[in-house]
């Protein structure tokens, strides 16, 4: 199965404008000749448009925010809609992160609401799950990885599913230099491919791109990306630096 190869830098809560501008333009100069990896940038929300003015043209090129508002528009002072994303050439959000879950007390049903924000309005989505340490030191990762897919993907409309990218990063390995390893990683996108064929059927299970994140760098991306069930990665700290992208995107 041809499935779309994907690197995503999730630059969270860093750089400042002409910071974001210079890197957005490294990352394209370091990168745009490896034409059939698909490379999406979210950049903080401030600096999504020009960053997407930046990439619109180039193939292979998309820009995405970090969080979408689980409403569409009216009296909710700071909140940033779909619609708006969409309006400043956003392709893509990000929904489910473990840092909205943990830091901004983000669940099943809000998580849900923004994944139909998003979908109504033409944004792609990456939804983001994973496990915390103490869930895989008790054996229970699985279960609640399931958990968190079907409580949404279950509710998901069967005609986006090609707008659908899911990103397994575990808790435990977000910001701590722990990585899993690749059997590690190769065993849970294998057990969420299974989920996917419960929930939706085999061709869809096969289409859905599944990236890997967490303390993904230059130095391990390739044994990750290796594994049958990988199909690439969601990059945080290691996306702020255009060299160490670029060889991230390198090594499929
Ligand atoms: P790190 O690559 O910094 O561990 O972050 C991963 C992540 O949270 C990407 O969304």
């Amino acid at each position: 199965m041809n499935r779309k190869k994907i690197v995503a830098g999730n630059w969270k809560m860093n750089t400042l404008y002409s910071d974001a501008i210079a890197l957005a333009g490294n990352i394209l100069a370091k990168t745009s000749a490896f034409k059939d990896i698909e490379k999406i940038i979210f950049p903080p929300f401030p600096f999504i448009n020009d960053v997407a003015i930046l990439l619109q043209s180039q193939p292979g090129f998309y820009t995405g925010a970090q969080n979408c508002s689980s409403f569409e528009k009216g009296a909710f002072t700071g909140e940033v809609s779909a619609p708006m994303l969409k309006s400043i050439g956003a392709n893509y959000v990000l929904i489910g992160h473990s840092e909205r879950r943990a830091y901004f007390k983000e669940d099943a049903k809000t998580l849900s609401l923004k994944i139909e924000q998003a979908f109504q309005a033409g944004l792609n989505v990456v939804y983001c799950f994973g496990e915390a340490l103490a869930e895989r030191k008790s054996g229970v990762h699985q279960r609640i990885v399931k958990t968190q897919l079907q409580e949404i993907l279950s509710v998901m409309p069967q005609d986006k599913i090609s707008d659908l990218v899911l990103a397994y990063e575990p808790v435990w390995a977000i910001g701590t230099g722990e990585t899993a390893t690749p059997p590690q990683a190769q065993d849970m996108h294998a057990f969420v491919r299974n989920c996917l064929v419960e929930l939706f059927n085999k061709e869809v299970a096969e289409q859905i791109p599944i990236l890997y994140g967490g303390s993904c760098n230059a130095r391990n991306a390739r044994e990750l990306f290796n594994c049958p069930d990988v199909d690439g990665g969601l990059i945080g700290g290691a996306s702020l630096n255009a060299d160490e992208f670029s060889e991230i995107v390198k090594s499929f």
